[in-house]
Formats: C-alpha cells, structure tokens, sequence
C-alpha cells in the first residue's frame, strides 16, 4: 500500500473517488467542471485543503482530506477532517488506519494542536475504529489531541 499527500497526476481518480463518497452519503457531488477545478487547486495548495491517497495495486484505494481551522479554544489551529473514504472493495485491510495515520502525522509536522471530525455516532464500528486511532467524543466532535511537534517533541 502507498499512502502520501496527493500529486497534480492523482487528480482525475480523486475526482471520481469524491463523486463516489458524496453519493455514498446520499448527497450529489458538485459540478464536474467545479469540482475537477477544487482537486487541482486542493493539489496545488490554493484551497487549504490538504489531500492524502492510498493505493493499492495502482488503483486509488482511499483518501483523506484535511483542514485547517482556526480556533479560540486553543489560539491555534486545528486540522479538520473533511473525508475520510475507502472504497468498499479495499476495506478491512488497514487502508482507513494508515489514512488516518497519515493525517495526525501531517497535523504533528504542522503544529496542529488537534484532528477533530463531526460524525452522528450511530455506527457502534466505526466509533471504535476511531476511538482506535485516540479520538474521543466531545460534544458534537469526535477530537483527537496532537501531542507532539514535528521534532517529535511533546508539545506544552
Ligand atoms: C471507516 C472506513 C474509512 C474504514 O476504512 P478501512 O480501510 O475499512 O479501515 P481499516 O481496515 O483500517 O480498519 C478496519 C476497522 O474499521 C472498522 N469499521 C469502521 N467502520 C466500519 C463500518 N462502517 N462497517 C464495518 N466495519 C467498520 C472495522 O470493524 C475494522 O475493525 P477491526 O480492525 O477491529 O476488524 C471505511 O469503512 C469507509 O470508508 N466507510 C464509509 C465512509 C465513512 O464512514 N467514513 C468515515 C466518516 S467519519
């Protein structure tokens, strides 16, 4: 499996991929052209969303998107997550994990002060599986700390 923060030539299968995950939550993904345009500029760092793929055999396995946000809670930034998708045929096998992995390593080496995600929690599963990779409720978030900087020093 590969894992790593997407290129300009992942750009055409993330755009697939999204079109996938928006309708697997029931809602329909933006505009072809529209959407095609946000990738690349997502890609290219103009948009302040940072995309991360797996691959698996060559083929877009899943991705993570992230966010940073500005908060007064802690006066500083953290990284929301936007996406989280495997696509079913590759689930199972750790693609979530490492997409996850792959995240708080980003949000570390960017001082990020934590990951939050907002999921309803109806999936006893996957409330697990993000409890797995140290995320915890607070309130209408599921939060995960970032604990360390990109030197791998604990932060204060
Ligand atoms: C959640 C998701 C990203 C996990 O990806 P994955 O590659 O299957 O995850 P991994 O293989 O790393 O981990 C598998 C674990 O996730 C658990 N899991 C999480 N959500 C699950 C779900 N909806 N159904 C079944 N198992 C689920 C499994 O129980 C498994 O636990 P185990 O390792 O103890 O057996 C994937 O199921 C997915 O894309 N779901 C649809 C989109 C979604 O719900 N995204 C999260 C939005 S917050």
């Amino acid at each position: 499996m590969e894992v790593r923060e997407a290129a300009p030539s992942d750009a055409s299968a993330i755009a697939e991929i999204v079109r996938e995950l928006v309708g697997a939550f029931g809602e329909r993904p933006a505009p072809a052209e529209r959407l095609q345009a946000f990738v690349a500029a997502a890609i290219d760092g103009r948009s302040g969303l940072s995309l991360f793929v797996a691959y698996q055999g060559g083929v877009l396995a899943g991705l993570v998107s992230m966010a940073a946000v500005a908060t007064t809670r802690d006066a500083g930034l953290f990284g929301y997550i936007d996406d989280l998708y495997v696509r079913p045929a590759f689930r199972g096998h750790g693609v979530g994990k490492a997409l996850l992995a792959k995240a708080i390593t980003s949000a570390e080496a960017r001082g990020l002060c934590e990951l939050r995600l907002a999921t309803d929690g109806a999936d006893p599963k996957l409330l697990s599986f993000h409890e797995g990779a140290g995320f915890r409720r607070s309130g209408a978030w599921l939060v995960r700390p970032v604990v360390r900087d990109w030197s791998g020093r604990r932060r204060p």
